[in-house]
C-alpha cells in the first residue's frame, strides 16, 4: 500500500518537548524536521549582536529579511547556519530566552519567518514545530498536534537544557517560562493557541518514545486517508 507524504504541525508552550518529539517523529517517518523556534532565536541573536532594540519592527525586520538562515539536519539536534556561520550552540541561552518573545511579536519578522517556513514545507514531508504552525503558517497541515505538559515538568526540562547557565532556581525558571508563554499567547500576530482541528496531547508523565509513537501513528493514519 502506498502512503502519501503529509505535513505535521506541532505547536505548544515552551518546554513541552516539541523539538525532541518532532525530531524523532521526523526520523521515524523519514521526514524533514523544522524547528521554527530556532529561526526566531537566530534573529534574536543577530539583533542583540547588532545592538538593535528588540521592539524596532522596521530595523529588526530588515535584519531578518537580509539574514540567510539555513537549517541542516544533525544527529543530535538541527544545526542552524546564519550567514554561513553555525550558531546552533548560541541559541539556547538565558539571554536569548529572555528576548526572543519580544522579537517574535514584530510583524515584519513574523512575515519573513512564515514565508521561509511555508517555502520549506512546499513539497510536504515536514514535521514543523513552533507556536503558530497549525493556526497560521501551515493551516492545511494534514496533522496538527498541540503538545503540552504541566508547568513544573516543562520547567524541569528547560532546566536540564540550560545546565551551563545554572544561576537560576527551578522556581525562577518556571516563572520565566510562564512569562514567555504569556507574551506568546497575548501577542497580536499569530499568538500561541491550539488550532480548532489540532489534537491535544498532554505529555506530562509520558516518555519521549510514548509521545513520539502516538504522533507517528496519527501521522500514518492521516497519510493513509489521502
Ligand atoms: O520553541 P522555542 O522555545 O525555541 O521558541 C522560542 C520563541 O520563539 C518562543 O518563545 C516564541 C517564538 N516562536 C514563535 O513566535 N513562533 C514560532 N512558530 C516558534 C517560536
Amino acid at each position: 500500500t502506498h502512503s502519501f507524504r503529509i505535513n505535521i504541525a506541532i505547536d505548544g508552550p515552551a518546554g513541552a518537548g516539541k523539538s525532541t518529539v518532532a525530531r524523532k517523529v521526523a526520523s521515524a517517518l523519514r521526514y524533514i524536521y523544522i524547528d521554527t523556534g530556532a529561526m526566531y532565536r537566530a534573529v534574536t541573536l543577530k539583533a542583540l549582536e547588532s545592538g538593535i532594540s528588540t521592539d524596532d519592527d522596521s530595523r529588526v525586520g530588515q535584519l531578518a529579511d537580509e539574514l540567510d538562515i539555513v537549517l541542516l539536519p544533525g544527529s543530535e539536534s538541527q544545526q542552524v547556519i546564519v550567514n554561513g556561520e553555525n550558531v546552533t550552540s548560541r541559541l539556547r541561552t538565558l539571554d536569548i530566552n529572555r528576548n526572543v518573545s519580544y522579537i517574535a511579536r514584530l510583524s515584519r519578522v513574523r512575515k519573513r519567518m512564515a514565508d521561509l517556513q511555508r517555502r520549506m514545507a512546499l513539497e510536504k514531508g515536514v514535521v514543523m514545530d513552533g507556536r503558530d504552525i497549525g493556526t497560521h503558517v501551515l493551516p492545511d497541515a494534514e496533522l496538527k498536534v498541540f503538545l503540552t505538559a504541566s508547568p513544573r515538568e516543562r520547567a524541569e526540562r528547560r532546566f536540564k537544557e540550560l545546565e551551563a547557565d545554572a544561576n537560576l532556581t527551578l522556581d525562577e525558571l518556571e516563572k520565566e517560562i510562564a512569562e514567555r508563554d504569556r507574551l506568546d499567547q497575548e501577542r497580536e500576530i499569530a499568538p500561541l493557541r491550539q488550532a480548532e482541528d489540532a489534537r491535544l496531547l498532554d505529555s506530562t508523565g509520558k516518555t519521549v518514545d510514548e509521545v513520539t509513537e502516538e504522533i507517528v501513528q496519527w501521522g500514518l493514519a492521516a497519510a493513509r486517508t489521502l
